[in-house]
């Protein structure tokens, strides 16, 4: 007991010493609070910024200024069809089918977002804005591109400050002139977005000029790499492999290790934020040579790599960079709805990819919120989020949308931070087949969406 006490006294004192010595640099907040105590003998962080530990990553937009609600589906919710029974698009947006997002939806969001999350510190976007070009009878325009890539913009500018809140975009494989298609850097397209996000105030260097990506420092602690996944997509026959010294996503994967390595000097944190998941459903999305590079990348610097944020295919997934044996060669083994993944015991994760569910309802819709370590020692792990849907059938029934939380991870998966090792123990647990929580999983996979 004595001891006990002794310890909470020299605690205080040393929290106190603290607060005087650093008198304006010291900041509070509840998260840091909280984590306070529960491990005593952590100092908060000082540095020019103050964090909340909070940022959000939102993810496939698609809006549609053509879509019309009590349309027909199978006319991408443009055009009315013969029989009225046919017309049956929602107010909201409708599930499962090959229509992008209507006005209403994409304005309810925005409001959300500016209504509940004022205190984030920065956001990241993980592209995707415009509607896709499915409609053999209005096809995508240049101009159409420029005009949707504004509007979103202004969104964006109503509804953060963004000198307080970064808003971090990453370009998606429907954000281009063509579908999946982009050639080398310097190109029109990217000048043309250097233009319109300009008043996103990005640290967009010539590097955005020629490869589409950029790193934004939030504070000295932690980058944001915002990379750019269209150079390593297999969809995108402008490019060659990552074999190829010239190729776009060879010259990205040299950047990428380039600034790893830098902040493994500097100590930093990095999140890194892109499009396309390397891995889904479908197998490997980059081509082959960049794609086995760009795990050996993520593997080798995963305790610099804080969090790995993509979106793209419209679910909740998580996919385990994984060590095999002694020698470093690192896998990815994603967690697919279809096919139980074999899971070996013990397994070794050193990095945890999540996918985030887009705006675009194929699904529900989602909004992601993670949380944050702002304290000295763990700063920039990430300790949880919280994900936020909304049932788009329900909406379409009252003619209201609704967000709600759906779940919060380390509730849901029973873990204290999303750490590899804590991720290591929910794989152990979803090994079978019939277990809780492969079905908890299989259930938020798709968004809740019956
Ligand atoms: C629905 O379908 C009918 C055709 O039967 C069409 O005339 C009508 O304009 C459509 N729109 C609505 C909102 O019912
Ligand atoms: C969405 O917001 C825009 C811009 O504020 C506004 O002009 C438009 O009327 C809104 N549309 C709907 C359907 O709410
Ligand atoms: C923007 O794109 C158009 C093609 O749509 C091109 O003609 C123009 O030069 C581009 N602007 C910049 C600043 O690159
Ligand atoms: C901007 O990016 C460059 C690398 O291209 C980096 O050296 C610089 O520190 C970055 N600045 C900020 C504020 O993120």
């Amino acid at each position: 007991m004595d001891s006990i006490i002794n310890i909470l006294i020299l605690f205080i004192v040393i929290m106190n010493w603290n607060i005087k010595a650093n008198p304006i640099n010291t900041r509070w907040n509840m998260h840091d609070y909280q984590l306070l105590q529960q491990k005593p003998f952590q100092i908060i962080a000082n540095d020019d910024k103050e964090l909340s530990g909070k940022f959000l990553h939102i993810t496939d937009i698609h809006l549609d200024s053509l879509y019309i609600p009590n349309s027909d589906p199978s006319k991408f919710c443009r055009r009315y069809a013969k029989k009225s029974k046919k017309n049956k698009s929602g107010k909201f947006g409708t599930i499962k089918s090959d229509c992008d997002s209507p006005y209403e939806l994409t304005n309810s969001t925005f409001l959300f977002l500016r209504e509940k999350f004022q205190d984030v510190d920065f956001v990241i976007y993980t592209g995707d804005s415009l509607r896709h070009d499915r409609d053999p009878k209005i096809s995508l325009t240049e101009d159409y591109v420029k005009w949707g890539h504004k509007l979103i913009v202004k969104y964006i500018m109503e509804t953060f400050d963004i000198d307080k809140t970064k808003f971090i975009p990453t370009l998606g494989n429907n954000d281009e002139w063509v579908h999946n298609q982009l050639e080398d850097g310097p190109n029109t397209l990217l000048s043309n977005l250097t233009q319109i996000w300009a008043p996103l105030k990005l640290n967009l260097t010539s590097d955005f000029i020629k490869g589409g990506y950029f790193r934004q420092d939030i504070n000295s602690k932690l980058s944001v790499f915002s990379l750019n996944s269209m150079y390593f997509s297999n969809s995108n026959d402008q490019i060659k492999d990552c074999n190829h010294e010239n190729s776009p996503g060879a010259i990205q994967l040299k950047w990428i290790r380039y600034q790893l390595e830098n902040a493994r000097k500097e100590k930093r944190k990095v999140f890194i934020a892109q499009h396309i998941p390397p891995l889904n459903s479908d197998g490997e999305s980059f081509y082959h040579v960049c794609y086995v590079k760009y795990v050996q990348l993520l593997g080798r610097y995963s305790d610099i790599i804080s969090g790995h944020f993509t979106g793209h295919t419209n679910l909740d997934s998580l996919t385990f960079v994984t060590e095999s044996g002694n020698i470093a060669d690192y896998r990815l083994l994603y967690l697919d709805k279809d096919e139980h993944p074999s899971i070996k015991s013990n397994q070794n994760i050193v990095l945890v990819l999540n996918n985030a569910p887009s705006i675009i309802p194929v699904n529900n819709p989602g909004i992601r919120e993670y949380r944050y370590s702002t304290s000295f020692k763990t700063f920039g792990i990430l300790t949880d989020y919280i994900q936020y849907y909304s049932d788009i059938k329900k909406a379409n029934k009252i003619g209201k949308i609704e967000w709600e939380i759906e779940y919060i991870a380390s509730k849901t998966y029973g873990i204290k931070e999303l750490s590899p090792s804590g991720w290591a123990k929910v794989l152990d647990q979803m090994k079978d087949k019939g277990s809780k929580l492969w079905r908890v999983y299989l259930k938020y996979f798709t968004v809740s969406t019956n």
